[in-house]
């Protein structure tokens, strides 16, 4: 298997720019947030209000089939990484890619977002980039700082950074 793994904070352009790159790449894109809610027929907010954890099981458990499918280019939620297990499989099975992009850009992106239990009240993002941004950049091969870049040349540097 050759994937490549999106992984990054909420509104860091994962699902779109995964969907590029795919196309770019000639491999099935795969947004594992979508995939929990078809497999189990559930919605995240609906999973999440049963308690994070519940909704943890079961984006490990997909995220552990879609590593054994065919090579793709994969979305994975913001909280991906906190499961040891869920890093260990993408980087046993492809290359990680960490989209990152500035606390406040972020902010704005995400202040009208809706299907994100996570995000209650404004300082959350902050905070959550806060906590994850170290096992964000352990969980990483290949580190992109996305602020100021278009979504084309974000598709484009992570062409290159792959190397496919
Ligand atoms: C989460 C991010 C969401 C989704 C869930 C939890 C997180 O995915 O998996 O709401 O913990 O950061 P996106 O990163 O695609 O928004």
């Amino acid at each position: 298997m050759a994937h490549v793994w999106l992984i990054g904070m909420m509104g860091s352009g994962k699902s779109t720019v995964g969907a590029l790159l795919a196309r770019e790449l000639r491999l099935p894109f795969v947004d594992v947030d979508q995939a929990v809610v078809e497999i189990y027929d559930r919605s995240i907010e609906d999973l999440f209000a049963e308690g994070e954890m519940v909704f943890r099981s079961k984006e490990h458990d997909t995220i552990a089939e879609i590593a054994q499918g065919p090579s793709s280019v994969i979305a994975t939620g913001g909280g991906a990484v906190l499961d040891p297990r869920n890093v260990a499989a993408m980087r046993a099975t492809g290359t990680t890619v960490l989209l990152t992009t500035a606390t406040e850009e972020l902010t704005t992106r995400l202040q009208h977002a809706a299907g994100r239990p996570l995000l209650t009240s404004p300082g959350d993002v902050a905070a959550i980039a806060k906590a994850r941004s170290q096992i964000y950049r352990e969980s990483a091969d290949v580190i992109l700082d996305t602020t100021t870049m278009t979504i084309d040349e974000v598709t484009n540097e992570v062409v290159r950074c792959v190397g496919m």
